[in-house]
């Protein structure tokens, strides 16, 4: 642990005053729950030098926490200042740590989680499909120009765990309710509430109650409790099944127990409906039973883009 910690950069701005004072921070709405805490919508005046009120997202612990829901935020916050900004990263943009409720400040992301976006989608799909009047040309355009925004969106996702894998740090909780969605349609990994040292997320999950990503995690996460890089390229794997599956479950139809035994005798997800031969190889590398058999996010991404303009 203290050599990881050795070989990670600086951080890029040691400098950067990352309190911001309560008084500027406008809370407005609930909008979601976090790993452990939860987000509300907020405005901050004048945040990180920009001119004005802007729309933040602020992630606070419920009012009854636990110790360990507050250290786990405390965590969030350590590894997101860690974070230069990047396009595919939730940035930080602030936080209130001197007084109670502690506030973790980041960016605003207006559509929301991927996986309620592809779901979204979904009902739309099923418009176009069971419109008798939309000629099958019509259709079929749709339809091609959806699959390359899903594309793009796992290209998205690529990036931004490339430069997360960068920052020798590992996300341990990669699936499409934690990635985010801007104005633009860009995606954002978020969401590092997942406590990045194995036996205290254990001690963490029996305490609170909450389910281990287990559909997500890879044989040797599920097994021997062991994250690496390639558990996180794992869970990408996963994360391009629910994309192109348009926000589904994953292993549709099995129990946890069943996802275990299944993944352990190497039987992998089969291809969904509208997914290229090449999308489905790349989701198959990921999960490669062997983790350093899995491809890196460097080469994901390469391979993302590579996808991104073949028919189909
Ligand atoms: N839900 C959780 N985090 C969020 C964010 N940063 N922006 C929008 N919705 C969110």
């Amino acid at each position: 642990k203290q050599v990881r910690l050795s070989l990670r950069p600086p951080s890029f701005e040691p400098e950067v005053p990352w309190e911001f004072p309560r008084e500027r921070l406008f809370v407005r709405l609930k909008i979601g729950e976090g790993t452990f805490g939860e987000v509300w919508r907020a405005k901050a005046d004048g945040i990180l030098g920009r001119p004005g009120r802007v729309a933040v997202a602020v992630k606070m612990l419920k009012v009854h926490y636990t110790p360990e829901e507050r250290q786990s935020l405390i965590k969030e916050l350590e590894i997101m200042k860690l974070l230069q900004p990047h396009p595919n990263v939730i940035q930080l943009l602030g936080c209130c740590t001197q007084s109670e409720p502690m506030c973790v400040i980041m960016e605003y992301a207006v559509n929301g989680n991927l996986q309620e976006l592809l779901r979204r989608q979904r009902s739309a799909y099923n418009i176009n499909d069971l419109s008798q009047d939309s000629p099958e040309s019509n259709k079929q355009r749709n339809i091609n120009l959806q699959l390359n925004d899903l594309k793009r969106f796992g290209l998205h996702v690529a990036s931004g765990m490339e430069y997360i894998a960068s920052r020798e740090l590992l996300h341990r909780d990669l699936a499409a309710r934690n990635v985010l969605v801007d104005e633009n349609m860009v995606c954002k990994v978020g969401d590092f509430g997942s406590a990045r040292d194995v036996i205290q997320m254990r001690q963490y999950e029996s305490k609170t109650q909450r389910r281990l990503p287990i559909r997500w995690m890879a044989p040797e996460s599920l097994v021997q409790c062991v994250y690496s890089q390639q558990s996180d390229i794992w869970s990408y794997g996963v994360l391009l099944w629910e994309v192109i599956t348009l926000g589904s479950s994953p292993y549709p139809g099995m129990g946890g127990p069943d996802v275990i035994n299944f993944i352990q005798k190497g039987c992998r997800m089969s291809k969904p409906t509208h997914c290229s031969d090449a999308l489905y190889a790349i989701m198959k590398d990921c999960w490669n039973q062997f983790p350093p058999k899995r491809p890196s996010f460097s080469i994901l991404r390469h391979r993302m883009i590579a996808i991104l303009d073949e028919p189909g």
